[in-house]
């Protein structure tokens, strides 16, 4: 990084100093590509998933490079210009036309377009600003996937006839699946005006299935090497469920959800791509299915790993736990944590700088992750955790006070209370001159 220019992952861009927002944590990140280091738990996870999605039917990418175009990230995939994602609290920009992917989704366009098979699957690291705590991180994993069939090439056309062909090809499983929703439903989940109904059915089974197996699979590895490594370990038998939902790039969409440890967790999103996709890729005579899924809470699970920060971690206890498994999935073996290290809790309040009307945690332009992202520059990684504890407004001033507890505490070592303040002094520091709050 030098005055008007960055540099990621070999490759220089200009910066717009009224866009530029990565920090230098951030910006180190890009270089890690997790997901292509043998025998990470991310590389591992994106192996078990590739399994279930089998070449040449599916031809693999995971080399993308990080920066995108905001044409990439959200016009191609038909986000409306005032969406909330855009915003430079939730994405990380290099300038007004060119940022950090948020999702491996901003190279669908470019995929459908090189039309150079039946399927594909994407892995790479996507970066969004966000809360911290123990599965949140702001670069994580993506894997996403879809499933096109090409009208011209099916036997008369029969769309709905050849995917239902392809179903029959499918694995099948026996895990019990909720699934309430009709295939389609014309307010909450719309057939496409360029689908017959059978198409769409079709097209919404075949997703499903090949979904539910990968699911089945990843989850059936986690319960083996669960037996193996914990005798305290409960085996439950493996629930899932199918809740609708809204995607600008598909319809209908659905969320495919888990039961883990007493609640429902959502695993991928995904639904029937919108025509329009096709169409602007020069491909308007396909159609079919795109999902996607993170890789790091799904590696969290397979390996029990307690705190994502762990991912990021070159400690030789980590690392070494997975030797080998890249090269043997069936030894696959859950993470066992080295001793804990005790946490420094500390808090600080603030009143912020009185401007405009509170709403949600915006007032002005105070939003919460600016507050998340200077405490990770101040303390990187060994800061586990930070919340909102309190906020109220006074009565008579109309001035906003806020309180955020802040974790410390180190994946490696104990921290000094010494070295913990220190951190702290320089995040007060820092929400002062960057955020212009008041300290109480
Ligand atoms: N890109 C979406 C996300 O990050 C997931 C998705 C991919 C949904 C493909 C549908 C189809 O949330």
């Amino acid at each position: 990084e030098s005055g008007g220019t960055v540099l990621v992952r070999g490759v220089t861009y200009k910066k717009d100093p009224a866009w530029f927002n990565v920090p230098s944590n951030v910006l180190d990140a890009t270089s890690r590509r997790l997901h292509l280091q043998k025998d990470h738990p991310v590389h591992i996870t994106r192996q078990i998933i590739e399994a279930n999605f089998p070449q040449p039917t599916y031809k693999y990418h995971n080399d993308y490079h990080p920066v995108v175009s905001t044409h990439q990230n959200f016009d191609s995939l038909g986000f409306p210009p005032n969406h909330p994602g855009r915003a430079l609290t939730d994405t990380y920009y290099i300038n007004d036309k060119t940022l950090l992917r948020t999702h491996t989704s901003a190279h669908q366009a470019d995929v459908f377009r090189a039309n150079e098979s039946d399927g594909y699957l994407i892995s790479a690291d996507v970066y969004r600003r966000d809360a911290i705590d123990r599965s949140h991180y702001p670069v994580f994993h993506q894997m996403e996937g879809a499933r096109s069939w090409d009208r011209n090439r099916v036997p008369g056309g029969a769309v709905a006839a050849a995917v239902r062909a392809d179903l029959e090809k499918l694995p099948k499983h026996n895990v019990q699946v909720e699934d309430p929703n009709p295939p389609f439903h014309e307010e909450r989940n719309p057939l496409q005006d360029c689908h017959s109904a059978a198409e769409a059915q079709a097209i919404g089974e075949h997703l499903k299935r090949s979904l539910e197996c990968m699911v089945v699979d990843i989850f059936s590895r986690a319960r083996t090497a669960a037996l193996k490594g914990d005798p305290n370990f409960v085996d439950e038998p493996l629930r899932m469920r199918w809740v609708e939902a809204y995607f600008p790039f598909t319809s209908p969409s659905w969320e495919l959800e888990v039961y883990y440890a007493g609640d429902w967790l959502e695993v991928l999103g995904c639904g029937v791509v919108r025509q329009s996709l096709y169409d602007n890729a020069g491909v308007p005579s396909q159609l079919g299915w795109a999902f996607g899924i993170g890789i790091d809470r799904i590696a969290m699970l397979l390996f029990n790993i307690p705190d994502i920060r762990l991912f990021w971690s070159q400690d030789h206890r980590f690392l070494s736990q997975f030797e080998g498994v890249s090269d043997r999935l069936d030894t696959l073996k859950r993470f066992a944590p080295f001793s804990k290290y005790p946490p420094c809790p500390k808090d600080v309040s603030f009143w912020l700088a009185s401007t405009s009307t509170a709403g949600g945690n915006t007032m002005g332009n105070f939003h919460e992750n600016d507050v998340m992202e200077i405490v990770r520059s101040v303390a990187g990684d060994v800061v586990e955790d930070v919340r909102l504890i309190d906020e109220f407004t006074h009565p008579k001033t109309g001035r906003r006070s806020m309180a955020y507890r802040i974790v410390y505490r180190s994946l490696e070592r104990t921290l000094t209370n010494e070295e913990a303040k220190t951190f702290h002094e320089g995040v007060r520091d820092a929400l002062v001159k960057k955020l212009g709050v008041e300290l109480r």
